[in-house]
């Protein structure tokens, strides 16, 4: 059964990763789907091996928040479900915080999911028939961690953007709500895996392996994993859920 039969569906930071895993599943569930990345070459590359319509877009850049959107809605023809996925990640003690890596993090990973929501918002509140968004927030937003002050902070605002914006767009039928992954294995999490060998003196591959022993399922998790919660929350099945975030991290947090 296709679960988003007909459905329309921007995913940001598609090109890679957990949004590229989304994309491909939601397209195998019936959806037309953009994919919207800064990385365009390599948006273009994966919209063309999954029959998607590539997008770019800079998710701190107002006009091409504008653009994307206005592109995505023309070639599909609207836009009835997005995903805020494309986020950074960086990690440092505090004392070493610059403030352009907190302000870089800050547009991307917040800025960047409340001015996309309102895009989305004002496309769908138009068509009338009501929408979904899922935002992806991370164990990250639910308590801080020694090394990753700023990352951590933005998911947390990420876990309260959901709360807000659900509650206010849900008179338009609109539906936000959000995943909180754990530990996921792939690009992003070498790069995680990089800077904990910095910090903490640790050789390459060190801490994925630590992380992963450490999920009580026992091990990390894949974007397959998170696949089953990102199509459910785009589906009808999810009309009667507002302003949630879930948890999907093999029993890491519970809340
Ligand atoms: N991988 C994990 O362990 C993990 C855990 C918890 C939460 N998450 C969250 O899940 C989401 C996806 O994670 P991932 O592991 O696939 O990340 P990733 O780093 O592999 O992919 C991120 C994508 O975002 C794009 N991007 C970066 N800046 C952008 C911008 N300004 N405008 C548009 N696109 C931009 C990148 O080009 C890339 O394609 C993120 O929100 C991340 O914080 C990941």
């Amino acid at each position: 059964m296709m679960r988003l039969a007909g459905k329309r569906a921007l995913i940001t930071g598609a090109a890679r990763g957990i949004g590229l895993a989304f994309a491909r599943r939601y397209s195998a569930e019936g959806a037309q789907v953009a994919i919207a990345d800064v990385d365009l070459a390599r948006a273009k590359a994966a919209a063309k091996e999954i029959g998607a319509v590539a997008v770019e877009m800079d998710v701190t850049r107002q006009e091409s928040i504008d653009a994307g959107f206005a592109a995505a809605v023309e070639a599909l023809g609207g836009l009835d479900i997005l995903v805020n996925n494309a986020a950074l990640f960086s990690a440092a003690p505090i004392v070493e915080i610059e403030r352009a890596d907190f302000d870089r993090l800050m547009a991307v990973n917040v800025a960047g999911v409340l001015f996309c929501t309102q895009a989305a918002a004002k496309q769908m509140i138009a068509q009338g028939a009501g929408g979904k968004i899922i935002n992806m927030a991370s164990q990250a937003g639910r308590r801080g961690e020694s090394l990753v002050a700023v990352y951590c902070a933005t998911k947390a605002a990420v876990i309260s953007l959901t709360q807000s914006a659900g509650l206010n767009l849900i008179a338009h039928g609109i539906n936000v709500n959000a995943i909180a992954p754990g530990v996921v294995d792939g690009e992003h999490w070498d790069g995680v895996d990089a800077f904990f060998a910095k910090y903490e003196g640790k050789a390459p591959g060190q801490k994925k392996r630590e992380v992963g022993e450490a999920v009580p399922l026992g091990r990390m998790g894949t974007a397959a994993d998170l696949e089953g919660m990102a199509v459910f929350l785009a589906s009808e099945e999810a009309d009667y859920i507002v302003a949630q975030t879930y948890n999907v991290d093999g029993g890491n947090w519970m809340s």
